[in-house]
């Protein structure tokens, strides 16, 4: 294939990011932690469940949309949180949510971004977004965060809960690669004035040195339930768990009044061993019903995927590397991976024989995901 034709493939995409990027960077995108058990895991059990189309059904005008958090989102995928985006283009996060808001696809914002809060929230406008939380340890510059991403425009914070450390991610290891160490993915500290005031009040450190304080907070090891009660006086947002797998904790997500959750091993980043996010999913709907919206993401790499889970209960699915490897080539990269998705959604939800997203359910699959 010549560098001019169009990338529509997702092992396109990855191969061409592979040639592009550096070891360091490149693995640090693809891999999972430890043997990668669950991250291959994703993959095989959107192979093994299957849809069922119906024919003769009228599908010459479909709706894509969807209705979350009272709000109407034009797809029903999101651009997952995905950090440190410099390290794949120089326009990093920037270029993801032109793209998005030229899409209409909402776009989750991870806290370690390399383009601002407010910045974001500016390009993204009246399309849907969401400021994914990893929560510092130091409440102040939590509430700051939070404060910034309200009053800038954002329309929910997404709690990520599945990282009190990093994985074990191995590839990292071996490669010795540290995306932080790179200095993508530290912008929201140095723009938020409750972070220079208490860690850098002279303005004289070095960005090694700012590193050093930014990773010295980065995540909490302590957060528990209480703590999300805070968060929930502290803001008016909407707030949902990123990185819920046990149906028990889904359970306490809906007493404690949470607004939706994200069913996710992150990509298979985090905890080895785990089952698959669409296994924990169908779980999850099964024992909580439809108490509260629920979201997942991992492995989902193309339409039929996002038919799939929502087969199975999904209110939207996440995208998280299908859009990242395409940021090698900055914002047109992205476009074409999201007008790629949104038109193989269109008519595969046509010859699903569907035409509102609004109505598949579990009458277009056969069996149960079992891994
Ligand atoms: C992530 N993910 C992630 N999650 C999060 O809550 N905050 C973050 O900053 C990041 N950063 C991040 C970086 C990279 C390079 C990847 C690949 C993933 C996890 C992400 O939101 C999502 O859960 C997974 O990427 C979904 O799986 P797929 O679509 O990549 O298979």
């Amino acid at each position: 294939m010549s560098e001019t034709n169009a990338r529509i493939r997702y092992e396109d995409w990855e191969h061409y990011a592979k040639k592009r990027l550096s070891k360091g960077a490149f693995g640090y995108v693809q891999s999972g932690s430890n043997q990668e058990q669950t991250l291959v895991k994703n993959r095989e059990a959107f192979n093994d469940l299957e849809l069922v189309p119906r024919v003769l059904k009228d599908v010459s005008n479909r709706d894509l949309s969807i209705k979350l958090l009272n709000q109407s989102l034009a797809v029903p995928f999101l651009l997952a949180p995905v950090g440190f985006q410099r390290i794949v283009h120089p326009d990093a996060e920037r270029a993801s949510a032109k793209s998005a808001q030229k899409a209409k696809v909402p776009y989750i914002m991870s806290t370690v971004s390399s383009t601002s809060i407010e910045e974001v929230s500016e390009i993204m406008r009246d399309v849907p977004h969401y400021f994914q939380l990893y929560w510092p340890n130091d409440q102040d510059v939590c509430e700051s965060f939070v404060k910034r991403a309200e009053k800038s425009g954002f329309d929910a914070i997404v709690v990520t809960v599945d990282t009190p450390y990093l994985g074990h991610r191995e590839v990292d290891l071996s490669n010795g690669y540290s995306p932080i160490n790179t200095g993508a993915g530290i912008e929201n500290f140095l723009t938020d004035p409750v972070f220079q005031e208490k860690y850098n009040p002279n303005h004289d450190l070095s960005e090694a040195e700012l590193i050093d304080e930014i990773k010295s907070i980065l995540f909490k090891q302590d957060l528990t339930w209480s703590n999300i009660r805070w968060l929930k006086k502290i803001t008016d947002l909407p707030i949902i768990l990123k990185g819920v797998m046990h149906v028990d904790d889904a359970k306490l997500a809906v007493e404690e009044g949470i607004d939706g959750l994200i069913v996710s091993n992150h990509g298979g980043r985090q905890l080895d061993g785990t089952q698959s996010a669409l296994k924990a999913l169908q779980t999850i709907r099964q024992e909580i019903g439809d108490d509260i919206p629920i979201l997942v993401d991992g492995g989902v790499r193309g339409a039929p995927d996002v038919l799939k889970a929502l087969a199975i209960g999904a209110d939207a699915v996440l995208i998280g590397r299908p859009y990242t490897y395409a940021l090698v080539d900055g914002e047109a990269g992205v476009d074409q991976v999201l007008n790629n998705f949104t038109k193989d959604l269109d008519t595969s939800l046509a010859i699903l024989g569907v035409n509102q997203v609004k109505k598949i359910d579990t009458s277009v699959i056969t069996n149960s995901v079992n891994r």
